[in-house]
């Protein structure tokens, strides 16, 4: 491996094209199956407001904290995850053990994208399920019959991950202006749109009143132990935090004397409130029919959902809409997983983006067929009881994002030179920043090491 970190390797993998775009860059990496598919049924299965509240709580006192640190380390290094990481320890004069953030952090998002996209082809299935009008009036019974025939079939899950897989090296094979910002300014306005017209349909076919209720009236007696350590592992994987992925996207910032914290702010805000929005859509509609079970858990969006739609005035079009909505969240989500990697390698080694996307596509397509079969052929292969999906999903999720975390929030706050830190940022004995240093210090590795413990526990 190359210890000395060339100066000249700064932005070799190229810079967005305005701060604007960075914006919508991390917020498509936020957004993603973790609103749309995971936080419903979760807030469904720890009985709604009150988890709400404690997600909301653990955003801004973990979330926001680490999620500025990492994308001022990404803007401070300006190069990949690992070789940031490489760099700053030598600024700080710190060991180089440091860049382990940086390795455990392409090693995550590796894992990550290997079971997310098999997910994310499920969407791309149901958006073809109700092109094709498959679930016009679809009954529960009929439904769940569907979603379990889909996963007991293992050529279908692998003709969608690879579908899938294939649209995600091709937007990141075509570099970081052409590829990820041009796919991210498309996008993310389609996003907003789609959103916006499956919420206003929501408000007219569904119970609004109903999914209101649930989502925003919170039930203390219902907060429990558990709903505390979902929710702070939540609002880690919906910020897209811990995993140095925000540490790459840092690194393509433009002008150096943007603000760190109203970005972050920003980013922070519509992850939220895009989750909070599609919650309410999702319990709207599901509400509007009350022969619907709720909390049913990871099967709310691709069972419970299309018996709503099926039978509703232009269900079906709206399942389109809202499938295709999935879709395009999880890939823009994808697409972030990926980059720390490809970026480091185009540092390292100078090989072609594309060759090397390629190569790298193809691993995780091969590991995401280990999550493939444990639907089917494998579903009773299990390690300390869980399946190979649930099991990359636990290491990922519960051990390398929280670490990731903790091992950022101890960089910023502990060991990295005060001096760069403050030249980022500006002024931390005064003002909001202050508050940032703060918590970052000693409250989100205390509330961490808490949730680290205990999920292993
Ligand atoms: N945040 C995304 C979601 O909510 C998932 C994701 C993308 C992610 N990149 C990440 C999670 C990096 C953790 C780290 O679906």
């Amino acid at each position: 491996m190359s210890v000395d970190v060339q100066h000249g390797q700064q932005g070799i993998n190229g810079i967005w094209s305005s701060r604007w775009i960075f914006i919508l860059a991390a917020t498509g990496s936020a957004v993603g199956l973790g609103n749309l598919w995971k936080f419903p049924y979760v807030a469904g299965e720890h009985g709604g407001g009150a988890f709400v509240l404690v997600y909301v709580v653990c955003i801004a006192l973990i979330g926001i904290p680490i999620l500025l640190a990492e994308v001022m380390l990404g803007r401070r290094g300006r190069m990949s995850p690992i070789n940031s990481m490489l760099y700053l320890a030598k600024e700080s004069n710190v060991s180089r053990w440091w860049s382990c953030i940086g390795y455990t952090g392409v090693l995550a998002g590796l894992l990550t994208l290997s079971f997310y996209s098999v997910v994310a082809g499920w969407s791309l299935h149901y958006v073809v399920l109700s092109l094709t009008n498959k679930l016009y009036q679809i009954s529960a019974t009929d439904s769940k019959l569907v979603f379990n025939a889909l996963l007991k079939d293992p050529w279908q899950l692998i003709f969608w991950h690879t579908v899938f897989m294939l649209l995600t090296i091709s937007v990141v094979g075509a570099g970081v202006i052409k590829g990820l910002g041009r796919a991210i300014s498309i996008m993310m306005p389609l996003l907003f749109i789609l959103l916006f017209v499956l919420l206003g349909y929501s408000t007219f076919v569904g119970d609004f009143e109903a999914g209101w209720r649930f989502l925003f009236s919170f039930d203390t007696s219902k907060l429990t132990w558990a709903s505390i350590l979902d929710a702070l592992g939540h609002a880690f994987f919906t910020l897209s935090v811990g995993m140095g992925v925000m540490i790459a996207y840092g690194a393509y910032m433009p002008e150096k004397k943007a603000s760190l914290g109203r970005t972050v702010l920003a980013v922070t805000v519509l992850d939220t409130l895009i989750a909070l929005m599609v919650g309410l859509a999702i319990f709207s509609i599901v509400f509007a029919n009350p022969s619907i079970k709720l909390s049913s858990g990871p099967g709310l969006l691709f069972v419970s959902l299309p018996v709503a739609f099926g039978n509703m005035v232009m269900g079906q079009l709206f399942a389109v809409i809202f499938f295709l909505l999935v879709a395009i969240a999880a890939l823009s989500s994808a697409i972030s997983l990926i980059e720390p990697a490809v970026a480091w390698l185009v540092e390292y080694k100078g090989y072609k983006r594309y060759r090397l996307v390629f190569v790298l596509g193809f691993i995780i397509w091969c590991i995401g067929l280990g999550s493939v079969f444990s639907f089917n052929y494998w579903s009773e292969l299990k390690l300390f009881g869980k399946t190979f999906f649930e099991s990359l999903s636990f290491l990922t999720a519960n051990i390398l994002l929280p670490v990731g975390g903790l091992l950022t929030a101890l960089f910023v706050g502990w060991r990295m030179d005060r001096d760069s830190v403050i030249d980022e940022v500006g002024d931390i004995q005064r003002g909001p920043y202050r508050w940032w240093f703060r918590v970052l210090r000693f409250v989100s590795p205390v509330l961490l090491m808490i949730v680290f413990l205990t999920s292993l526990w």
